[in-house]
């Protein structure tokens, strides 16, 4: 497949069949993974792979991972966004910790914070987060090649979680991915298509988020 085929059939999935993975699917998507640039030339990340349903319960307890079901809270709460914004939510919030739960792998991607990552004073601070989520997209890329999906979803704080995981100090977790067959067509979300807006010449023009269909695949 072209890399430009799996751009387009990569999505976010938080609903999975009930299909194993198989194993060398996820060893090769870590392998692509691994193409990914580190900022240290260190390559200081590592990808948990969590298959025990007590340790993902234990898991999603210590992150106050929890589903968001009441319709009417939700809508009040995101009444504010555009209406495809709300409607991600609306899908998204009633399976934030299902999903975990019930998708056939779950990972947990760790990395070797940068000293002053935790009171990043510039960009350069972030690099390591920087570069762990580099390696995340290249992974991703990878599942959508092979017809697997997941959804990206950072953690709240961890310090519970890391206990949990062994995870040391100075290593922190960059995100959870449950990963899976889709048990629905994956819906691909608009995204922008035209990059015009995008394109500065000389000085940064602003930013306003491109709203006709033409615009937006
Ligand atoms: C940094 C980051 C954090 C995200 N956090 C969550 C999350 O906590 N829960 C969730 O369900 N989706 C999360 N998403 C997934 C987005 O909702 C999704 O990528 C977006 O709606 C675009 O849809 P697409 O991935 O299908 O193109 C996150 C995505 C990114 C890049």
């Amino acid at each position: 497949m072209e890399l430009k085929q799996a751009f387009k059939k990569r999505a976010t999935v938080r609903i999975f069949a009930d299909r194993p993975v198989p194993e060398e699917l996820i060893t090769k998507s870590i392998k692509a993974a691994l193409h990914a640039p580190a900022y240290n030339h260190l390559w200081e990340w590592g990808f948990i792979r969590i298959n025990q349903a007590d340790d993902r319960l234990a898991l999603v307890d210590s992150l106050d991972l929890h589903d968001w079901w009441d319709r009417e809270k939700l809508r009040r709460a995101f009444a504010h966004l555009p209406q495809e914004a709300r409607k991600v939510y609306m899908g998204a919030c009633p399976v934030q910790r299902t999903m975990m739960v019930r998708a056939p792998e779950l990972i947990v991607v760790v990395y070797r914070t940068k000293r002053m990552e935790n009171s990043a004073r510039s960009p350069v601070d972030l690099n390591a987060h920087a570069a762990i989520w580099m390696a995340i997209s290249y992974f991703l890329l990878s599942l959508a090649e092979d017809g697997l999906f997941s959804c990206t979803v950072p953690p709240g704080p961890t310090a519970k979680a890391k206990d949990l995981l062994d995870i040391p100090n100075e290593w922190e977790i960059a995100v959870l991915l449950p990963i899976g067959y889709p048990r629905f067509t994956p819906k691909r979300h608009a995204h922008p298509t035209d990059p015009s807006p995008f394109i500065h010449e000389d000085k940064f023009r602003g930013f306003s988020l491109p709203t006709t269909e033409k615009q937006m695949g």
